[in-house]
Order: structure tokens, then C-alpha cells, then sequence
């Protein structure tokens, strides 16, 4: 133990202190011995450092910090060294705020297009997610701040979160659902680790043995601690017990209480306290001391702001430019229609809300450009149903302009946090404005802001879409230069945009109806699935234009490296975002068709070209056998595949892996649709042998608990129980109206 000496001149309640808090953001010190207290906050793309009562809505107010792009759309960037300088901000900003752990980066994967919270998060893939987080964790912890990547684990769903139980294979457990956090952790050295709401299995993921202290601690290496979620500590002496250490937020005294007492009746050892509070002061020590460094230390507000720009620029995605309408030329007449334009889209709904430090809006920016502006028109109302008047309005502005830049997205309650989204498609104003707007004006550019992907069965209406995603509050600025060609568009779409929601591998399972939430699918998880069963997509994963064109030529492969070169063949400038994918068309032991490995963000002036070459690792040929209980490599020969995107593949080149010598964990006979890939209607026999145990029974036992969902009365034999239902989801209803309020409020501000 590290801290021995002062773990020994602490009395057991003392101990037992460090793992709570005093209040809604803060843990508490045991000043006699120079323990601290050190503050938490949110979160991801911003510090969001309430000023007054903590709640985790973000409805009250928060001091300024610079909003950054959202995780979603820096993911497009491809690029760690970016999520790396954004990190160092947010930690100097943390720092200056006292704040000492900063609640991020989020990085569930997206198994639906529809989990509410998808903006947070990086991608469908655990490699990209993991990498970006890294760069961010490293850039954070930069000035002594820890990062705290989240939320530990296989938290894909809002829907029910604090009270679902999600039920998966261990093979997919640890492909698809912890690689992201194993990269983080490995390779970002995070200090801190968020446990989510939801069970694992069985067992609530801040309580859960195997994920917290066998994976995490044990084969990681791990040498943090791990925070509940606000409100995940189920059992706060079964979660210290098993690996996790501070419960968020205060429980006004009663879980230490019952804590000490657990210690006194022998129902946890001390031995087990002492290592748990050596762990937790082994970050807070020097957390709390980099905090008082830092403090007041003036920022560079200004700086920050164009870094929050220079990040958004970078992450813009083209995703189509018919007759190259884009870049604009200098002074043509645009008429620039979209609430969007006037107010910007920004950011997502719930505890990740930041307040800005200052906040650029298209219509103010647009001054700044070579355009002839024939004028603005908002064209729908911000929310809700169309206005015929607004949209009228909006098509005689289109026809007195060559091009019209037409604002479009999701609105702020489309994605948010506790709730998941009903569909994919774009409010019906927007889309009915589009036709409105196309019938007079052809020459339409889809801006779009929007933090998960969407259905587009308008796309051939408009001649170019350019996706901004949510861009954080110096956006709008990045976005023009994108659109005046100042920038080279070089995003590439972290996820796959599916044609329609029910092609996704897991429509059919999301979101659960009920208590437990079967990941049926397994690893066919966006490209993977649609790749491997030949589904065909709007937009592939990795997908993004250019203003250039790049070629790929002369791949050489070995077990430690592709090389390969890359030319801009094109006129103007630009970075390539060039992806390594494994794939083994003879694999015994079934897997998707390709995955990806590696990636490289290559900068080429036109005409040039450069030599590339991304390294293979551990994770390149690996599968969790769930005999060996580890990974494992199958020998024999593998494809290395180089690709603009994940169907776009340039070259290939192939590599002979020696084998680890294990048993193939599979009977084929038995798992036909996870070898073929068609997993849209996987039957229970067959989960059954994937997971290797009978399926959980998901429904509502009649016993109602703390942590049920006040769905599962809906399944009440009782009609008293259902009426309860019928009132608590009024109100649900009604409070749900009531945080939206409060968003647009923040919003409008
Ligand atoms: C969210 C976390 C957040 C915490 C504190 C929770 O509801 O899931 O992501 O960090 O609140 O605001």
C-alpha cells in the first residue's frame, strides 16, 4: 500500500468518508491528516461547474466554459492529437474551476442510432471510440486533472437505464462493449472510471466483481478509482466490496453509516476498506495538489474559442456534392434559410449542457464572407409542428437566390439524455420545407447540425449535404469556411447512416420491453453487421468527400505494419482519413468480415503523396475465447484491408498469423446465424448457446424493488399497480415537457 502511514492514522469512520461525498459534486476531506476535499463535474465537451445546488440536469446554472464540439462529432475528425489539445483545455479549464475530476469522455457504443445519448459518444466501433478517448484523457490529465471515462459498461440504452439488465455473451462483452475502455484506460491512463446505471449481467455494473476489479483492476492494470453514476450505487457496501469506491452523489451520511457498521459487523473486512482508500488517495492526493496549483490561473478564453473552432472544422463531414456546387464561390447569392442559421445547434440535452463562453451564430457569422446574402428566413418553428406562413416565406426568399443554404437537424429534445429517440427521421417541418424549397430553388446545400445519424429519404432533393453534427459554440464559423472552401472538408462518419432504422442489427431488440436487455445481435454491431450480411447503407462507417481526391497504391503488409502510399490527385489541399480493416475469410471461429484496426489522418498538399504506415497491435488479430477465458489468436492466413471507408477498400494485402493454440469455443451447427451474420431473428435456443446459460427471465417478477422502472408496473397483475403506471407516466410526461422547457430556455439564452 502507498499510503500506509496516513491509512493508519485514519479512524475507520474517517476511511469510510473518503467514499462518499459531502454534497452533490464534492468528496469529503479529513483535514487533520491534509486529506481534501475534491470537486467532480461534468462533463465531456465542457466544464459544467454548477454554481449553485448540484442536480444532474443541468438545470441550474453553470459557470462559463467553452463548449466543445460534442464527442459524436470529434469522433468524425479521426483524429486523437485533436481530441488530445481539446482535453488539454478542458483540464485547464477544470483546473481553473477547482474542479479536480472532470466527468468524461463518454464512450458507450452506439449499438441504435436511437440511444438518446449518442451525441456523447464516439462511435459504433470500440477501436475509434477508444482511441479518441485516450487522446482526450491524456490531454485532461495534462494539468493534474483526472479524466473520468464513462459509463462503465454496456450502457447502449436510456430507456430504463438505472434498472436494466443488459444480457450479452462474453465474447461480445469484451470485443465490442469494453475494447473502447481498455484503449482508454491502457492507453489514456485514466485516473477515474464512472460505473453506469445498469446491470451487467445480472449484477449492477458498481457492484460487478468481474468488471471491476477482475477486467479493470487485474488484467488492465487499472490503478484509479471508480465513481458511481449520480444515483448507480445500489448497495454502497456491496459496490465498495467489490472494486468501486466513491458513491455520487451524497446520501446525507446514511451509506457511510451503513458502511462502518458492515466493517463492525465483519460483513466486509477492514483490509478491504484500507486497500479500497489507498486506491482512492492515491488520486486524490495529487489531484487536490495540482488543483490549488492551478487555480485562478488566468485562461486564455479566447484561445479556447478558436480552438473550439478549429476542432469543429475539423470534424465537418461532406457527404454529398452533386456538379461540385461546393466549395461556393466568392460573392454568390445565397439565401440562407433554417431556425438553425439564426440559432445555433450546438450541443445535446441533460448533464452535459455547458454554459458558453460565448456562442456564434450562423446569421452573425455569415458577415465575415465573400457572400451576396439575399436574406435569412427560419422556415420552421424550432420544435413542434410546421408553419405554412414561415415555410411560404422561406420558398420566395429561395427563388431570389442562386444557392440556398438550407439550416436542418434535430432539435434539442430529439437528443438527450433519459430518453431515447422514437425514430430517425428529421422533424416533418424540415422535410416538408425542403420539398417546398427544392420545387423553386434546385440548388440546395443541406447544412445539417445533429448529433446521431438519421434516416434521408430527401437526399436526392438537395445537390450537396455537409454535416456538422454538434459543433460546439465556435461552429457556425468553422462551417462557412467548410462551405467557402477556406476549409477542406476531411471528417469521416464515425457510425453508420443505416437507409432505413429497421436495418440495424439491433431494431429488433431495442429497446427492450423489458427488464433485461438482450444484446441478441452480439458483435454484428453497425458496419460490422451490415458488412458481413450484405446490408446495403446510405452512408457507410468512415464515409466522408473531399474538396480533393485521394489514390492508394503500393500496400505492403506484414505482422507489425501496413504501409502503403497516398496521393492528393486532386486541386486544392486536404487530409485523408485512410482505415486499416482485418477480416479472415476462412475464420473458424465465426467474425465479421472486416473490423477495423487502425487509422491514419494524413495531411497532403495537392499533388503530393506521402508514405503511410499503421501499425498492427495487440487488438489486431484477437477474439475473447470464452473457453480459454481470454484472448486468443486464430492462426493462419488474415486480409489487411486499406479503405476510404468501410466498403470503399483500396487494397489488400495478406498476412499469416501464428495461432495461440486454443480450442475453438464454437459449434457451428449451433450458432448458424452468428455465422452467417443474420441476426435479426436470433431464436432463444441459439442466444442460449451464445451466452452459454439459459436466457434471464426479463419480466416483472410482482415484487417491485427500488431500482424498478415504473414501466414494470405496466405488467402488474394488480390493476392497482397499473393505475399507478397510468399516473406516474402523466407525470413522467409532464416533467419530461418541464426539462424541455428548461433546455430551450438555456438554449434561447
Ligand atoms: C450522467 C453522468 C453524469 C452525472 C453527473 C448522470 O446522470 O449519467 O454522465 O456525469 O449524471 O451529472
Amino acid at each position: 500500500m502507498k499510503h500506509r502511514d496516513l491509512i493508519q492514522q485514519m479512524t475507520l469512520e474517517e476511511k469510510c468518508y473518503l467514499f462518499s461525498s459531502k454534497d452533490f459534486w464534492q468528496t469529503r476531506s479529513v483535514e487533520r491528516l491534509g486529506v481534501h476535499s475534491m470537486t467532480l463535474s461534468d462533463g465531456p465537451h465542457g466544464v459544467r461547474k454548477q454554481e449553485g445546488a448540484g442536480d444532474q440536469l443541468g438545470l441550474n446554472g453553470s459557470l462559463p466554459a467553452t463548449c466543445f464540439p460534442t464527442a459524436a462529432t470529434i469522433a468524425n475528425s479521426w483524429d486523437p492529437a485533436l481530441g488530445e489539445e481539446i482535453g488539454k483545455c478542458l483540464g485547464e479549464e477544470a483546473a481553473s474551476q477547482k474542479v479536480g475530476v472532470l466527468l468524461g469522455p463518454g464512450l458507450n457504443i452506439k449499438r441504435s442510432p436511437l440511444c438518446g445519448r449518442n451525441f456523447e459518444y464516439f462511435s459504433e466501433d470500440p477501436y475509434l471510440a477508444g482511441k479518441m478517448a485516450a487522446g482526450y484523457i491524456r490531454g485532461i490529465q495534462k494539468n493534474g486533472v483526472a479524466a473520468c471515462p464513462k459509463h462503465f459498461a454496456v450502457n447502449s440504452q436510456e430507456l430504463r437505464r438505472m434498472a436494466s439488465d443488459s444480457v450479452l455473451d462474453e465474447r461480445t462483452l469484451r470485443e465490442i462493449y469494453l475494447t473502447g475502455f481498455e484503449i482508454a484506460v491502457k492507453e489514456g491512463g485514466a485516473k477515474s472510471i464512472m460505473s453506469s446505471y445498469n446491470e451487467v449481467n445480472g449484477v449492477y455494473a458498481n457492484e460487478n466483481y468481474h468488471l471491476l476489479q477482475e477486467i479493470l483492476r487485474d488484467e488492465w492494470g487499472f490503478d484509479g478509482f471508480v465513481v458511481s453514476d449520480w444515483g448507480a450505487s445500489n448497495d454502497h457496501v456491496e459496490g465498495v466490496r467489490n472494486g468501486s469506491h466513491l458513491e455520487m452523489p451524497t446520501t446525507g451520511g446514511d451509506s457511510d453509516l451503513k458502511l462502518v457498521q458492515a466493517v463492525k459487523d465483519g460483513k466486509i473486512s477492514e483490509e478491504i476498506i484500507n486497500q479500497r482508500a489507498d486506491e482512492i488517495l492515491d488520486v486524490i492526493l495529487p489531484v487536490t495538489e495540482s488543483v490549488k496549483k492551478y487555480e485562478n490561473r488566468p485562461l486564455d478564453i479566447d484561445a479556447h474559442h478558436r480552438m473550439a473552432m478549429k476542432a469543429a472544422g475539423e470534424s465537418i463531414v461532406l457527404l454529398k456534392n452533386e456538379e461540385n456546387i461546393l466549395p461556393l464561390k466568392k460573392g454568390t447569392k445565397v439565401a440562407v434559410i433554417g431556425e438553425f442559421a439564426q440559432k445555433a445547434r450546438y450541443q445535446g440535452a441533460g448533464s452535459s449542457v455547458v454554459n458558453p463562453t460565448k456562442l456564434d451564430h450562423t446569421m452573425d457569422m455569415i458577415k465575415n464572407f465573400d457572400l451576396d446574402v439575399a436574406g435569412f428566413e427560419p422556415g420552421y418553428p424550432r420544435s413542434g409542428k410546421g408553419d405554412p406562413a414561415m415555410q411560404a416565406k422561406a420558398v420566395e426568399l429561395a427563388k431570389k437566390a442562386d444557392i440556398v443554404l438550407l439550416y436542418i437537424g434535430l432539435d434539442e429534445i430529439s437528443e438527450s439524455e433519459g430518453l431515447d429517440r422514437a425514430h430517425m427521421k428529421l422533424p416533418q417541418s424540415q422535410i416538408d420545407l425542403l420539398e417546398a424549397v427544392t420545387a423553386v430553388n434546385p440548388n440546395v446545400v443541406a447544412v445539417m447540425s445533429a448529433g446521431s445519424s438519421v434516416e434521408m429519404p430527401w437526399l436526392d432533393k438537395c445537390k450537396a449535404v455537409i454535416h456538422g453534427y454538434l459543433c460546439g459554440q465556435a461552429g457556425a464559423g468553422a462551417m462557412l469556411q467548410a462551405i467557402m472552401g477556406e476549409i477542406n472538408p476531411s471528417g469521416k462518419l464515425a457510425e453508420s447512416y443505416p437507409i432505413k432504422y429497421e436495418d440495424v442489427s439491433s431494431a429488433p431488440y431495442f429497446p427492450a420491453k423489458q427488464r433485461t436487455v438482450e444484446y441478441r445481435e452480439g458483435l454484428y454491431v453497425g458496419y460490422r453487421y451490415y458488412e458481413t450480411a450484405n446490408i446495403p447503407v446510405l452512408f457507410p462507417f468512415g464515409f466522408g468527400l473531399s474538396y480533393t481526391t485521394f489514390q492508394y497504391s503500393d500496400l505492403k503488409v506484414s505482422d507489425k505494419e501496413a504501409t502503403f502510399t497516398l496521393t492528393n490527385t486532386g486541386s486544392v489541399d486536404g487530409a485523408e482519413v485512410a482505415q486499416l480493416y482485418v477480416g479472415k475469410a476462412d475464420a473458424q471461429v465465426f467474425r465479421p468480415i472486416r473490423e477495423l484496426k487502425g487509422f491514419a489522418k494524413v495531411f497532403l498538399k495537392a499533388g503530393e503523396s506521402k508514405t503511410v504506415t499503421i501499425p498492427l497491435d495487440d487488438k489486431t488479430f484477437r477474439y475473447f475465447n470464452i473457453k480459454t477465458n481470454r484472448f486468443e489468436v486464430e492462426g493462419g492466413e488474415y486480409q489487411v484491408m486499406i479503405g476510404a471507408s468501410a466498403v470503399d477498400i483500396r487494397l489488400t494485402g495478406n498476412v499469416s498469423v501464428k495461432d495461440t493454440d486454443a480450442p475453438n469455443p464454437y459449434d457451428k451447427r449451433l450458432l448458424a446465424d452468428y455465422y452467417s451474420g443474420q441476426i435479426k431473428a436470433v431464436p432463444d435456443v441459439e442466444f442460449e448457446n451464445l451466452l452459454g446459460r439459459p436466457i434471464p427471465d426479463g419480466h416483472w417478477s410482482g415484487i417491485l424493488d427500488m431500482n424498478d422502472a415504473i414501466c414494470q408496473m405496466y405488467y402488474a397483475k394488480g390493476w392497482p399497480a397499473r393505475q399507478v403506471y397510468k399516473i406516474m407516466t402523466r407525470v413522467i410526461c409532464f416533467t419530461d415537457r418541464f426539462h424541455y422547457q428548461a433546455w430551450k430556455a438555456l438554449a434561447d439564452r
